[in-house]
């Protein structure tokens, strides 16, 4: 028996940080995605492998024990955690391919962790329940982080544009970002868990100061979901072949809250020199907007920037990664 599933990673394009004190948010799942692989195991040891990230490890699941055999155990510890909520301990061997990078702030462990279980659940022949495997992966996500906002597992398992509310309800959206979003991807790793303790420490030294930011925060993405609801690419378009004549249009609404979103994350202190850098040379380049996208620390930008994608992809890599961030309307898939 062999249970293949996959999920895709997301880019968040509003409310990040601000979602982890009950604010909404606004996350996009990208083309580039997660495929775990479950085989009956031959070894006494469940073994992880995957070659497009040099990762190798055997787990003791009886003892919650990760024995690393190669490469670093950051994402294991997700399988492990999936492993321990939806598997009976027996031995498996696990194959991980990744087309998204570890760290950069594209969801890469909820993309890891949603399409394990739900390997596993296919695996033992459990019927896939979807809201009840994105709360899984959330409480994988929070065992493994510490803290954790059900955003990045929620797109990664419905897939398309979604708003999470201050409830935490899944809200898709439907709106046309194709061809019009880039993410620029710095060689430094974000650390998702340590850049959430940051900002919940500046908080409590600076409560009346922080508080109306990640409020501001919580303001824009709402007024953004009202821009997106109204189908705002759309109307972009049409007014693009006959007025649009290079970066001086100035900002579109949508590419102006961006631009303001970025500043209250500088607020929050998750800003670095290379990331601002890039968010300016994407600007310059003829975006709308652009701003950091996820925790921040390192990790990525993302850029907004219908009819400039060119333009913005050949800025951003002359000197650091870039992808043109294709929407996906697909999220967890059983293969
Ligand atoms: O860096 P990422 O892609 O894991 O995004 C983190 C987003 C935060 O809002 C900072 C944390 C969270 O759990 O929502």
């Amino acid at each position: 028996m062999e249970s293949t599933a996959s999920a895709p990673g997301k880019a968040i394009l509003f409310g990040e940080h601000a979602v982890v004190f009950g604010q909404p948010a606004i996350a996009v799942a990208v083309d580039k995605r997660a495929q775990i692989i479950v085989r009956k195991g031959k070894e006494k040891y469940t073994t992880v492998r995957s070659a497009d990230l040099g990762v190798h490890a055997d787990l003791d699941l009886f003892n919650n024990n990760c024995i690393i055999k190669k490469g670093k155990s950051g994402i294991i510890n997700y399988i492990l955690e999936s492993l321990l909520m939806a598997h009976d301990g027996s031995s498996l061997d696990i194959e991980l391919k990744m087309e998204m990078p570890i760290g950069a702030g594209l969801g890469s462990s909820a993309a890891v962790t949603v399409a394990t279980l739900a390997a596993l659940d296919n695996f033992h022949e459990k019927e896939i329940n979807i809201s009840s495997l994105a709360k899984k992966a959330h409480n994988v996500e929070i065992k493994v982080q510490g803290a954790a906002s059900p955003l990045d597992t929620a797109v990664s398992t419905y897939g398309g544009l979604v708003y999470l509310s201050e409830k935490s309800e899944v809200i898709p959206l439907d709106a046309d970002l194709e061809n019009s979003l880039v993410i620029g991807y710095t060689s430094q790793r974000g650390n998702t868990g340590k850049m959430v303790e940051s900002v919940h420490l500046r908080r409590d030294r600076h409560p009346e100061i922080m508080d109306p930011v990640i409020e501001s925060v919580g303001k824009i993405t709402r007024e953004a979901r009202k821009i997106l609801s109204n189908n705002h690419h759309n109307n972009f378009k049409l007014n693009h072949d006959t007025e649009y004549t290079g970066s001086n249009l100035g900002e579109s609404n949508l590419g102006e809250l961006m631009n303001i979103n970025h500043g209250l994350l500088d607020a929050m202190g998750v800003n670095t020199l290379e990331l601002s850098q890039m968010v300016y040379k994407a600007r310059q380049a003829g975006a709308q907007g652009a701003k950091i996208t996820g925790a921040g620390g390192g990790g990525s930008i993302i850029a907004y920037c219908p009819g400039k994608i060119l333009e913005v992809l050949n800025a951003l890599q002359q000197s650091e990664n870039a992808i043109k961030a294709d929407f996906s309307k697909e999220g967890v898939i059983i293969q």
